[in-house]
């Protein structure tokens, strides 16, 4: 019998990928860092958990390595089997102990547009607003939503990371990137197309992390 086309790449991922990957990670809230990859692989993205990769012959899927906490490949799992199929996420294609195959999603990240000074849409914001009632209607909690785990293609918005929807509790990150966006982002970066350089913007996603410390520690007390 004629082995399926994802077979064949799983088996291409255990053969090619995985053998000559190594992946590093110093704290836990920094991207892992990737220190070498096979020929024939690009790595397209990294997390704080996690390295993207892509082969040059598959262009529809990619494998999502992760480089600690492989347990968090079950939860993954579980997240992608209750949120089903919608048009702004990506799908699971299938998983191994410690990575996934997801569809591949096109465009770029939120972060990256700021950055390239490429202007993001309304339309974009509205697209993820929908699809995180749409993964609350399914019973999960949008958690972790940030300018890295959001795309935009063709000025249409998807969510490219749903990792931690598993989590109890509020996440503010995604309701603070709307607030700025209409605030700041709107009648400022989009209007005058600004580039923002990258170590300007993770000085902001530093002092986004200790402001939001901050302000649970006020709550707290
Ligand atoms: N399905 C996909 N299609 C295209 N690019 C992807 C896909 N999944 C991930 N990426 C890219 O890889 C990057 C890292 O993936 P992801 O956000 O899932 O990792 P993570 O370690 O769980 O991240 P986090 O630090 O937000 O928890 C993303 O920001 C995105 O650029
Ligand atoms: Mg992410």
């Amino acid at each position: 019998m004629k082995k399926m086309r994802k077979d064949v790449f799983n088996e291409l991922v255990q053969k090619t990928l995985l053998p000559d990957l190594q992946i590093s990670s110093e704290y836990s809230y920094d991207p892992v860092i990737v220190e070498a990859s096979p020929s024939n692989w690009t790595c397209i993205g990294v997390g704080n958990y996690a390295a993207v990769f892509e082969h040059k012959d598959y262009e529809e899927w990619v494998v999502k390595v992760y480089s600690r906490e492989p347990e968090l490949v079950k939860k993954e799992v579980w997240v992608y089997e209750k949120l089903g199929v919608h048009p702004s996420y990506s799908e699971l294609i299938h998983y191994e102990q410690n990575y996934l195959i997801l569809k591949k999603l096109k465009g770029i990240t939120l972060y990256e547009a700021v950055h390239r000074g490429i202007r993001i849409p309304e339309q974009v914001i509205k697209d993820v607003n929908e699809a995180l009632d749409y993964a609350r209607m399914r019973g999960l909690n949008p958690y972790d939503i940030h300018g890295k785990n959001v795309m935009m293609n063709h000025n249409r918005g998807y969510v490219v990371d749903i990792s931690d929807f598993y989590k109890t509790g509020i996440d503010r990150k995604w309701r603070d990137l709307v607030k700025a966006y209409y605030k700041i982002y709107m009648p400022f970066f989009y209007k005058y197309n600004i580039h923002i350089p990258y170590f300007v913007l993770n000085a902001v996603r530093r002092g986004y992390r200790i402001y939001r410390k901050i302000k649970r520690k006020d709550i707290l007390m």
